[in-house]
């Protein structure tokens, strides 16, 4: 499929999507968003891909969603068009997805580096959930995801008085990964994506399933979950494999079955 808002790539095993409305600060429009997506589901149904990165360009990641398209919209036609369950299509992906943010994460800008497993942030990346001084909230889980990833009172500030994350403070407060300078942000991201990439498919598959029931349930039932994923493990080939080669003080030679 060939597409006109974004760009995609492959670096070794990382499959890289580059949001690409530079005139609009990248927000999101319904096409980037499908566009967006229908490229996420592409590489995690490829074999040849173990992992991906999202990014933007060095001012914005992403300034959330067209606030042009979406300014004279009713109620009945943001439902009808499902505007907001779109956006739970990246729940849907397998492999870890890494957001490399640089300048403006804002909106749906924030929930998307947020949806994704990990994040590399530019020292020049900041954080944002403005929708209260356009006269919404957020409706792609940023009430959801920062009130579990930052607790109550700072997730508050951000969405109801606009408090924007320097990305020294997204640091501090767990919201990224690492911030790198502005040059390598990229780069460290997909080095970051590669490493991952190269390890066993199956077990980072269920690893990323486990951490993530984390933030869906109680801890018995995550435990549970965890279990779940961690048994079948020993079916696969690349368990045999990754055992014996430690034993064997080699690298193991992953299958991905
Ligand atoms: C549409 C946008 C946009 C947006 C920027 N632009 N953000 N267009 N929707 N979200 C456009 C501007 O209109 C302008 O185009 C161009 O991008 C450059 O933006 P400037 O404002 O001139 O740049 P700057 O002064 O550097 O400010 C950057 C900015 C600011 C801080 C990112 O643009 C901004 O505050 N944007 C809006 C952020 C926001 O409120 N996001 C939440 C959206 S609601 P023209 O053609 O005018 O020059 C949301 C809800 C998600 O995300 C829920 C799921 C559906």
């Amino acid at each position: 499929m060939s597409y006109t808002t974004i760009l995609t790539e492959t670096r070794g095993r990382v499959g890289l999507v580059t949001l690409n409305r530079p005139q609009a600060m990248n927000a999101f429009n319904q096409t980037m968003l499908t566009e967006l997506f229908d490229a996420l589901e592409t590489f995690d149904h490829d074999e040849n891909i173990g992992a991906m990165v999202v990014t933007g360009n060095e001012k914005a990641f992403a300034a959330g969603a067209d606030i042009k398209e979406m300014a004279e919209a009713s109620t009945v036609e943001m439902i009808r068009q499902g505007r907001v369950e779109k956006w739970d299509r990246i729940r849907g992906l397998k492999k870890p997805v890494l957001a490399a943010v640089s300048g403006w994460a804002l909106g749906g800008g924030c929930e998307l580096a947020i949806s994704c497993d990990m994040i590399v942030a530019s020292e020049t990346a900041k954080f944002g959930q403005p929708e209260i001084t356009i006269g919404v909230i957020p409706g792609a889980g940023g009430t959801q995801r920062l009130a579990r990833l930052l607790g109550k009172y700072l997730a508050m500030e951000m969405v109801i008085n606009n408090r924007t994350l320097s990305a020294a403070e997204a640091l501090q407060f767990g919201l990224a990964n690492r911030v790198v300078p502005k040059e390598k942000y990229l780069d460290e991201a997909i080095a970051l994506a590669q490493e991952i990439a190269e390890r066993a498919p199956m077990a980072v598959r269920m690893a990323k399933d486990a951490v993530n029931a984390a933030f869906e349930t109680t801890l018995t039932e995550g435990l549970k979950a965890e279990k779940r994923n961690f048994y079948p493990l020993f079916a696969t080939e690349d368990q045999k494999e990754g055992m014996k080669a430690f034993i064997e003080k080699r690298k193991a030679n992953w299958k991905g079955k």
